[in-house]
């Protein structure tokens, strides 16, 4: 049997344990949660399982070497060592993505231009070609990672970030990442409640990010599905026959999937948010979901059962004031208070007094991060019609 490969899969901070349990839920291997990233290791088509699969992870690489580099120079020997022919062809492009610092190379352009010069020259040394640089869509990604003067090479099988993945994806103003909002959705269980006949609500979808990713997982349609194009596509070293089965499955999963009932309410009080969520949903081919243009004060019950709402409401700087953000907070408690009794939510929130305002303590609270900003994910069983007094010990996470 050949050695297993290694894989690093990415996430932001924060994301490490759910993506670590989607990914060992997809049956992979050795799976282990380190700072911003998972690793885990198995044959290559684990590797590209992840990438179709995956609706947590951002990218997905494949190890060639891990190294010490105490200077530019043992950077440079280490990464020319690797036999690079393998992976790209003198008439190939390559991009070099370098991230980390040390006392000797403290400048990340400066790493990346010592990774392309040993890549390129140990090519040349062999067929008289080198490849050339494309920063936009090269055929081969390489990633160099450097830390402690530890020197991590890999092959970025995702190409563009995996969160890439609603073609001609319209947005509002202040949209969810899918990683993100799928992150929300595997932190609530959802998968596991949509088999069980939950219904979820999202009554401030925007561009309708969570009714997005909580359709692709209740009907199994793999993610990577609509993408045209990885970082491996034209990787040397890409075994098509392995993608094609694992493709093939993936269509297999999803026909099947068709078939399940799609109990996935999305509403906006803007019509345009509506209408952005419901051209999204059929850019994805995803059909089923309701939506509706209505403010989330008047939320009913829907289904036989309670269930799930997920809610991303508008705060901070870009969007609102914070009197304002703290009035959408207060009257969205009341609401899930007094007509949602027996629900579980799960809802996004500032750091900072402003959850206080919702008046519903949470069962419990995680730390994410929307893009830059680190934020809570208030998990609440809504158990109370009284509103409850946040005492300022309550705030941290
Ligand atoms: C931060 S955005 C949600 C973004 C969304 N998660 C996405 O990925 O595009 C907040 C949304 O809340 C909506 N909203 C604000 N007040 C509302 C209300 N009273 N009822 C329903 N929706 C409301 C806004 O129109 C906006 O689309």
């Amino acid at each position: 049997m050949s050695t297993p490969e290694t894989f690093t899969a990415t996430c932001s901070l924060h994301g490490e344990e759910v993506l670590a349990q989607e990914l060992r839920r997809m049956g992979l291997q050795r799976v282990v949660a380190e700072s911003g990233s998972v690793r885990f290791s198995g044959p290559l088509r684990d590797g590209l399982k992840a990438c179709l699969w995956s609706r947590a992870a951002s990218r997905v690489l494949l190890r060639l070497c891990r190294f010490e580099a105490m200077d530019a120079d043992a950077l440079y020997e280490g990464v020319a060592a690797l036999p690079w022919t393998e992976h790209l062809s003198p008439d190939g492009t390559l991009r070099v993505d370098f991230v980390g610092r040390s006392l000797a190379i403290r400048d990340e352009r400066f790493g990346a231009q010592k990774v392309k010069d040993a890549i390129v020259d140990s090519i040349r040394s062999r067929l008289g070609r080198r490849p050339n640089i494309d920063r936009e869509e090269p055929d081969l990604i390489v990633n160099a990672h450097l830390r402690n003067n530890l020197v991590t090479i890999s092959l970025d099988l995702s190409g563009d970030s995996l969160h890439l993945r609603t073609p001609g994806r319209q947005i509002g103003m202040a949209p969810l990442k899918e990683t993100l909002a799928a992150h929300v959705l595997l932190q609530a269980d959802w998968p596991r409640r949509a088999r069980a006949g939950e219904s979820l609500i999202d009554p401030m979808c925007g561009s309708g990010t969570f009714a997005l990713e909580a359709a692709g997982m209740a009907l199994d349609s793999a993610p990577g599905l609509v993408r045209t194009r990885f970082g491996f596509t034209r990787w040397l070293g890409h075994d098509g026959a392995v993608w094609s089965e694992l493709v093939a499955e993936a269509w297999e999963r999803s026909r099947a999937g068709a078939n399940e009932p799609c109990r996935i309410h999305a509403r906006d009080i803007d019509p345009s948010a509506v209408s952005m969520a419901e051209q999204n949903a059929y850019g994805l081919g995803l059909s089923g979901i309701e939506f509706s243009c209505q403010p989330f004060e008047d939320m009913r019950p829907v289904g036989d059962r309670p269930g799930l709402i997920v809610a991303n409401p508008p705060y901070g700087e870009r969007l609102e004031s914070t009197e304002t953000a703290e009035a959408i907070y207060r009257s969205l408690g009341n609401t899930l208070r007094q007509q949602m009794l027996g629900w579980d939510a799960f809802i996004l929130a500032p750091m900072g007094r402003v959850s206080h305002s919702l008046g519903l303590k949470p069962r419990a609270r995680h730390l994410v991060f929307n893009g830059p900003r680190e934020c809570r994910l208030l998990e609440v069983a809504i158990s109370e019609t009284a509103p409850i007094r946040m005492r300022s010990d309550d705030v941290p996470c």
